[in-house]
Order: structure tokens, then sequence, then C-alpha cells
């Protein structure tokens, strides 16, 4: 029988971790497992400019026909400004909308592969999860480079730079354009410009991760590096996705671009871009697409989803500031203080898989297994219970 020679697949982390979650009956356990933003009353809202566009949308739309393989143009166009600016003329990107940023990331890979079936993808160490797991299912070769610093839970600069330093030419380097998940620590600008001048040197292609532009320092500062890059080689890969900045998470609304060195090029990876999509899933979702697009290019509601979009950052560096400054008076020490550094949603405590368990079975805590916190998940009445879980937990 067909099915019976299935066999179990390995679990996703941060998805069995929601599950255990849901299961938990304890009025007092506290979500900061997936990557979802939560106000403080701890709902994931629609956001103003979201309820708007599709209020406009429902009105106006007259057809649910299909649009294209790449989407609609105007979403590319769209996103490629609010992603790029004006760092690489349009006539050298090839694009296509995708469902989510994993669609994205996963349309992207298999590019890479029809490309260059040999290349080794080059990943953080630590990385999202659902980086290895794709490039495994596919079959390519990978490798990572130092990311994280267990001891300053800052960026190991100089690990980074010495893993880099075997990439071969042709190889690919994924990197996470903003607020690096799972730590929340991220290069300075300066180190974005060695990391380029590496990338440069070794003949490799950069391929970003932006999931989470606006998260972290702002729309345009979240975007610089991805820029500077997009902007230098001749050849580079970005997806993005529109899940958390738009907050349409169950929308699956995400675009991949391919930077090429000119317009023919450009076009050749539009034409594998398509076909990819027709393989995969024909055409992609529209209707988050719609509503981003509508939203962007509409400066009303633009403005607004700016603005919602700064209270929902700002919001979230306030929460990390309280908890830094929470866990100093409690340990009367600056040992947490990379709390209120880090940046984005997420930001690695730095300690074993056997005290996020403790913190789970003994405070209803929930973090993903290698201590990334969901900063979002937390809010003024959770602070203190956390901070002490910490310190009572002898982290
Ligand atoms: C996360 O890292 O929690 C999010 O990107 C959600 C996901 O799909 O894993």
């Amino acid at each position: 029988m067909l099915l019976n020679s299935l066999h179990k697949q390995p679990t996703d982390k941060i998805l069995a971790l929601m599950a255990a979650y849901r299961a938990d009956d304890r009025d007092t356990k506290v979500d900061l497992g997936v990557g979802v933003y939560k106000d403080a009353s701890g709902n994931t809202p629609v956001m103003r400019a979201v309820k708007e566009a599709e209020k406009r949308l429902q009105a106006e739309q007259t057809s649910k026909a299909y649009v294209g393989l790449a989407g609609d143009p105007a979403f590319s166009d769209a996103m490629i400004d609010l992603v790029l600016g004006d760092t690489v003329a349009r006539n050298r990107i090839g694009a296509v909308a995708t469902p989510g940023g994993t669609g994205a990331i996963r349309q992207a890979l298999e590019l890479i592969q029809m490309a260059a079936p040999e290349a080794t993808v080059w990943l953080s160490n630590p990385t999202w999860p659902n980086h290895p797991s794709i490039i495994n299912y596919l079959g390519m070769k990978s490798s990572d480079y130092r990311y994280f610093d267990s001891e300053t839970r800052g960026v190991d600069f100089d690990g980074m730079l010495a893993d880099l330093d075997g990439v071969a030419a042709g190889d690919v380097v994924l990197l996470h354009g903003c607020c690096h998940n799972p730590t929340g620590a991220n290069l300075t600008l300066d180190q974005w410009n060695q990391v380029i001048a590496v990338l440069q040197i070794k003949g490799a292609t950069p391929f970003i991760d932006i999931a989470y532009q606006g998260f972290g320092d702002g729309l345009a500062q979240d975007a610089a590096a991805t820029r500077k890059i997009a902007g230098t080689f001749e050849n580079a890969l970005i997806a993005a996705s529109c899940s958390k900045n738009f907050g349409i998470y169950r929308e699956r609304t995400g675009i991949l671009m391919a930077i090429a060195k000119d317009a023919d090029q450009a076009a050749l990876a539009q034409e594998n871009l398509n076909y990819l999509n027709r393989q995969n899933f024909s055409f992609p979702p529209d209707h988050g697409a719609r509503v981003v697009t509508t939203i962007l290019n509409d400066p009303e509601l633009r403005a607004d989803w700016e603005a919602e979009l700064e209270e929902t950052r700002n919001g979230m560096l306030g929460l990390r500031q309280q908890l830094a400054d929470e866990l100093k008076r409690l340990t009367n020490s600056d040992r947490f203080s990379f709390l209120a550094d880090h940046r984005g949603m997420f930001s690695r405590l730095g300690t074993t898989p056997e005290m996020v368990e403790k913190l789970r079975a003994d405070h209803g805590i929930y973090m993903v297994g290698d201590s990334r916190m969901n900063i979002a998940g937390l809010n003024a009445q959770t602070i203190p219970i956390l901070a002490r879980a910490i310190v009572d937990t002898g982290i």
C-alpha cells in the first residue's frame, strides 16, 4: 500500500511549541514561541490600513480571474520600491509573488539548484530552522558560518569572517537582512561592508532573507544592508515577507527578487521564476498582495500603515528595555542588557535547553528550545513574571 511506506518526518520545533502551548491549561502560561506580533492584550490585530484596503477591494474588485504567474506587476513594483528604494534599475530585477516569505525562500533555493546544482548554500549558525530543513529536503549542499557569541549574546563577527573565508566561488551565502531570527543580534553597517567585501573577493552570491523590515530600526534603516548588497553585486537574491510588517500572516504574501547584471539576464531570470511558480503552484495567492499594493500606492493608507508599524516597533523596543531594566534590578548587574540592544521580534536568551524546559515546566513560559523568545509575546504584566522566573531558574 502506497501510504504504508511513508516514514515519520522531523517535527518543526517552532510548530511543535505552538501545539504544546495550546495544550497547556494553566491560565498563567506565557507564549514567547512562534514569531507572531501580539499587542498588550495578547491579540494579533488586523492593521487599520489592511482593514481599509480590504474594504476597498471588497467594494471595487470585479473579478477573481487569474492574474499571471509572477503575480500582479504592480505588487512587484511596490515591493521593489519598499525593499530596494531606487538602488537598482527596475529592468535589472526579475520578481515573482510567492506564498509568503517561505515560498520566496523555496523558489530561490530551487532557482539556485537549477542554475548551480553544485553550489553550497551557507547559513548562519543559528538560523531559522526552516532554512536548513528546505535545503535538506531539496538535497542541496549547505554549510554554516558562526554568527552568535553565546558569551556577549552579540554577533561573533570574528568567527563569522573566519568561516566565510571557506566560501568558494559560485557559492551562495544566505544572510538575514535585518532582525536576525532567532538571535536578535545584528551586524552594524560597518560589519555589513566587511561581509560584502569578503563575498566580492570570494565570488559568492548573496541571498537575503528579509522578513521583518520595519521591526528593527525603521523601514529604511532595516533595508539599508539589503539595498547596499543589491546595489553592489551583479547577482543577488532577495526573499521578502509581508507577513509581519503588514500583519497578514495567513494570507501568505511574499516576493522573490532576482537582481541580474543587465536587462537580458533579468528577463531570463524572470522566465525561470515564472516557470518555477508554474511547477510548484501555478499562480501565487493574490489577496494579500493586492492589499499590500493598495496600501503602498495610496498616500493616506501608506502613512497610516507606517504609523501603525512604527507604534508596533516602538512597543517592542519598550518591552525590550523594560525586561532589561527589570532583570538589572533583580540581578543587580548588566548581564541582560543585550536584550535592549537586540532588534526585531526575537532575542536569544543564551541558555541551555534544560533551562528552557524548566521555564516551561515550572513557570508556564514557552520559548523555543534554543532559548529564542518572541519579545512581542510579552506585556507589562508578564515582564516581571518572566524576569523573576529567569532569575529563579538560575539563568
Ligand atoms: C518564526 O520564526 O517563528 C516565524 O517565521 C514563523 C515560522 O513560520 O516559523
